[in-house]
C-alpha cells in the first residue's frame, strides 16, 4: 500500500428515492434511483498506515473508540478490501457539510473512503466498480462517486456488480437546492432498518417499485427539458410516497416532526402564491427545497433561515 491516500466525494440528494433492498448482504436495491450531487459539499477522507499498532479512526479530527458504531462500520468496510494484510490503518474523515444543513454524511463518507482505499492499495479500479463497492458500505454512496445528475441502476446480476451508479450527461446550471433544517437530534431509526421494516410490514410498499420506475423516467425527461414544474412535482410526490410507505409500516415509521409539517405547509403556501418551489425529504425530519436561480430571492424571503451555505448551486 501507499503511505497516504486522500480523496473527496460529494454528498447527494435523491430526486427519485432508493427505499428497499432485494439483497441485504450485498446491499442491492429493489428500485433504481436518481440524485444530484452537491459539488464541494461532502467528505474528505485520508487513509494512511497507522503507527500505533492498531487501527485508528478519526471523525472531524476527533479520535473515536474502535467500538463506536461509526468506527466499526468504517473498519468493517476496509476489511472487505485488505483481507489478511493485517496492516493497521489510520482513517481520517472530515465532513464539510454544515451541521446546520441537517444532511446525512454516510453517502459521501463511504464514497470518499472507497476512493481512498482504491488509491491506498493501488487497485486502480474503474469508477463503476468503485461505485458498486461503495454501494456495499451504503446504498446512496454508490451515487456519490460522481458529480452532477446520477442514476443508480438496480442491476440484475447475482454478484451485484452491475448495481452501480452512472453520471448522466445532463446539466442544469440554474437548478438550486435549499437545505432546510427544521429539527435537531439524531434520527432514531436508520435507513437500513427503516427500509427493512417497510419492506416486511407495509402493504403499501407493493406499489413503490413501479412508481419509482415511472418517476425515474419522468424525472430524467424533466431534467433534459429543464422543466422545474415537472421535476418538482414528480420528486415531491416520489418523496411523499416513500414516506407514505414508511408511515404504513409496523411499528409505524414517521420521520416527520411537527416542525417538518409546518415547513411543508410553508412550501405549499409559497407555491400557491406563484413561486415554483418543491420539496423532498429523506429518512429524517428536514426538508430540501427544489427551485431555480431566478426565484432564489423569493425563496430566501420566505425562508430567511436559509443562509448562503444552505443554498446549493450544484453546477457552480
Ligand atoms: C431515504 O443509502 O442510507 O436517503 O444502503 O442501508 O446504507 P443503506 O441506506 P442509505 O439510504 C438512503 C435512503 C434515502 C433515499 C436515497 O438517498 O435514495
Amino acid at each position: 500500500p501507499g503511505t497516504k491516500a486522500d480523496a473527496f466525494a460529494p454528498s447527494n440528494i435523491a430526486l427519485c428515492k432508493y427505499w428497499g433492498k432485494r439483497d441485504v448482504e450485498l446491499n442491492l436495491p429493489i428500485n433504481a434511483s436518481l440524485s444530484i450531487s452537491l459539488g464541494e459539499l461532502g467528505s474528505h477522507t485520508t487513509l494512511s498506515e497507522s503507527d500505533r499498532g492498531q487501527d485508528q479512526v478519526y471523525l472531524n479530527n476527533e479520535l473515536l473508540s474502535l467500538d463506536s458504531p461509526f468506527a466499526r462500520k468504517v473498519i468493517g468496510f476496509i476489511d472487505l478490501f485488505r483481507r489478511d494484510l493485517k496492516q493497521p490503518v489510520q482513517v481520517r474523515t472530515v465532513n464539510n457539510i454544515p451541521t446546520a444543513a441537517g444532511l446525512a454524511s454516510s453517502a459521501s463518507g463511504f464514497a470518499a473512503l472507497t476512493l481512498a482505499i482504491d488509491k491506498f492499495y493501488r487497485f486502480d479500479l474503474a469508477l463503476d466498480h468503485l461505485s458498486a463497492f461503495a454501494r456495499m458500505g451504503s446504498g446512496s454512496a454508490s451515487r456519490s462517486l460522481y458529480q452532477g445528475f446520477v442514476e443508480w441502476h438496480k442491476g440484475s446480476r447475482e454478484d451485484g456488480m452491475d448495481s452501480c451508479a452512472e453520471r448522466l450527461a445532463l446539466e442544469w446550471p440554474g437548478f438550486r437546492i435549499g437545505l432546510l433544517k427544521v429539527a435537531t437530534g439524531e434520527k432514531k431509526v436508520d435507513s437500513r432498518s427503516g427500509m427493512q421494516r417497510t419492506v416486511e410490514s407495509a402493504a403499501l410498499y407493493s406499489a413503490w417499485p413501479q412508481q419509482a420506475a415511472n418517476d425515474l423516467v419522468a424525472i430524467k425527461r424533466a431534467i433534459q427539458q429543464q422543466d422545474l414544474e415537472c421535476l418538482g412535482q414528480t420528486a415531491e410526490q416520489n418523496a411523499l410516497s416513500m414516506h407514505a410507505t414508511m408511515i404504513a409500516s409496523w411499528p409505524p415509521l414517521l420521520y416527520w416532526q411537527p416542525e417538518s409539517v409546518a415547513a411543508m405547509h410553508r412550501v405549499w403556501e409559497l407555491r400557491a402564491s406563484g413561486v415554483p418551489v418543491y420539496l423532498t425529504m429523506d429518512a429524517g425530519p428536514n426538508l430540501k427545497l427544489l427551485f431555480q436561480h431566478a426565484d432564489e430571492m423569493q425563496v430566501r424571503d420566505a425562508f430567511p433561515e436559509l443562509v448562503d451555505a444552505d443554498i446549493v448551486a450544484p453546477f457552480g
